[in-house]
C-alpha cells in the first residue's frame, strides 16, 4: 500500500445530508517503542503494542452537510459534557492533515463529543485513543458516501489517518497486538498504518495484565512531539532504531513459545532506553520521578523472591505500567495493594489487560 490508496476518489456529498456514528477506540501499551520520526509522521523504527480493554474513549460524531462549502473546517468540540475549544487546534490541524485523504472534510459541520473511560489528567496518553476512535467516526462518514469501501480497507485508512493524528493511535484500532512500522521479518507491516501481529501468539499472552500505577497525573514537562523531534542528530539514535528493530525480530519467537523471562528482559530494556534517550537528548529531560525508581526497584525484588513473571513498562511519562500473566493476577494485585499502591497519586492506579480492538457503539 502506498499512500495514494487512501487518497479519496471525488466523492459525491449528495446522499448525505446529516448524520451521526460512535466508536470506542482504546488506548494501547508498545511493548518495542516508538520513539523518533520524520514527516509525515513516519516512525524511525517499527513499534509493537498490546492493544487495551478498560481504558478507551467513545467519540460521537454529528455530521451536517453546510448549504454552501466554504474554506474553512467547521466544528466544535464537548469533551465530558462541556464545550472543549482547547481542543480546536489539534484537531484543526488533524483535519488539515488529512484533507487529502477526506476530501468531504469541508463540506460538513461536525459536532464531536468524546469522552475517555480514564480519568482526565490521570497522565494517561488520550492521544492514541481519542485520535483512533475520531478517524473511525470519520471513516464511518466516507463508507456512507462510498459504501462499496471494504471492511479491511476500512480499518487500514482508519489506522492511517489515526497515525496523522498520533503516531501511537495507528496501532489503536485493532488488537490483541499490533505492529507500526516496516520491519524485514513482518512482511505486512507498514509505516504508513498499523496491522494484526501476524504469527503464532503463546496461551500466556492471551488476557494479559497492565495495571497503571499513576505516579504523576500532572501534564508532562516535555511532549512526545518535542521528544520524537530530539531524536533527530541525537548521539545513540542509530544504535536505537537498530536495537528496537532487533527486539521485535527476537519478540517473534518468544511471542510464539511463550518464554516470560526473555520477554521482560526485551520489555524493560525498551522502557529503559526509551528514558536513556530522554536523559540523553540536546536538551536533556527526565520524565521518571523517584516514585517511579521504588517501584521498579520493588517490582525486581518481588521478582527475585517469588518468582513471579511480573514486569514494567513506561510511556513518556513517569506512570508505570506492570504487565503480568492473567495466571498472577490475584498474587499480583495483592502486592500492589501492600506494597506499590502508595507510590501513586492518592493510591490511584487502573487494571486493564489486552483486548480486540476499537468498536462501532450503534
Ligand atoms: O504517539 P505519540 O506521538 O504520543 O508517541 C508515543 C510514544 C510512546 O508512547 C513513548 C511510545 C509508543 O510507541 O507508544
Amino acid at each position: 500500500m502506498t499512500e495514494t490508496q487512501f487518497v479519496a476518489r471525488a466523492l459525491s456529498t449528495d446522499r448525505v445530508a446529516e448524520g451521526k456514528c460512535s466508536w470506542q477506540s482504546p488506548s494501547n501499551i508498545a511493548l518495542v517503542k516508538y520513539w523518533g520520526k520524520t514527516e509525515p509522521q513516519i516512525p524511525t523504527n517499527p513499534s509493537i503494542s498490546f492493544t487495551l480493554k478498560n481504558c478507551f474513549t467513545k467519540t460521537t460524531l454529528h455530521y451536517r452537510r453546510k448549504a454552501k462549502t466554504d474554506e474553512t473546517f467547521n466544528f466544535e468540540v464537548i469533551f465530558e459534557g462541556h464545550p472543549k475549544p482547547g481542543f480546536h487546534p489539534k484537531i484543526e490541524a488533524f483535519f488539515e492533515r488529512i484533507l487529502p485523504y477526506q476530501g468531504f472534510l469541508k463540506e460538513f459541520e461536525f459536532k464531536i463529543h468524546t469522552e475517555n473511560s480514564f480519568p482526565h489528567s490521570s497522565g494517561i496518553a488520550s492521544s492514541a485513543s481519542g485520535m483512533s476512535a475520531l478517524a473511525l467516526c470519520l471513516m464511518s462518514l466516507e463508507k456512507e458516501l462510498d459504501p462499496s469501501i471494504s471492511d479491511s480497507y476500512f480499518k487500514e485508512k482508519a489506522s492511517f489517518l489515526a497515525r496523522l493524528g498520533s503516531g501511537s493511535a495507528s496501532r489503536s484500532i485493532e488488537g490483541p497486538l499490533v505492529v507500526w512500522g516496516e520491519h524485514k521479518e513482518i512482511e505486512s507491516s507498514s509505516d504508513l498504518y498499523g496491522v494484526t501481529y501476524p504469527f503464532d501468539v503463546h496461551e500466556v499472552f492471551k488476557g494479559y495484565q497492565d495495571t497503571i500505577l499513576l505516579v504523576d497525573k500532572g501534564v508532562k514537562q516535555v511532549s512526545s512531539t518535542v521528544g520524537h523531534g530530539l531524536m533527530k542528530g541525537h548521539p545513540f539514535s542509530e544504535a536505537r532504531f537498530r536495537q528496537a528493530n532487533d527486539h521485535l525480530s527476537q519478540l517473534i519467537p518468544i511471542l510464539k513459545n511463550g518464554n516470560l523471562d526473555a520477554f521482560i528482559e526485551i520489555v524493560e530494556k525498551e522502557a529503559l532506553s526509551l528514558h536513556a534517550m530522554m536523559m540523553t537528548s540536546s536538551p536533556y529531560f527526565m520524565l521518571m520521578r523517584p516514585n517511579t525508581l521504588e517501584i521498579i526497584e520493588r517490582i525486581w525484588s518481588y521478582r527475585r523472591e517469588t518468582g513471579s513473571k511480573l514486569c514494567f513498562t513506561l510511556d513518556a511519562g513517569a506512570n508505570v505500567h506492570l504487565l503480568y500473566p492473567k495466571r498472577e493476577k490475584e498474587s499480583v494485585e495483592a502486592f500492589i495493594e501492600k506494597d506499590l499502591a502508595h507510590f501513586c497519586q492518592n493510591n490511584h492506579y487502573i487494571s486493564d489487560h489486552t483486548g480486540e480492538g476499537a468498536k462501532e457503539l450503534m
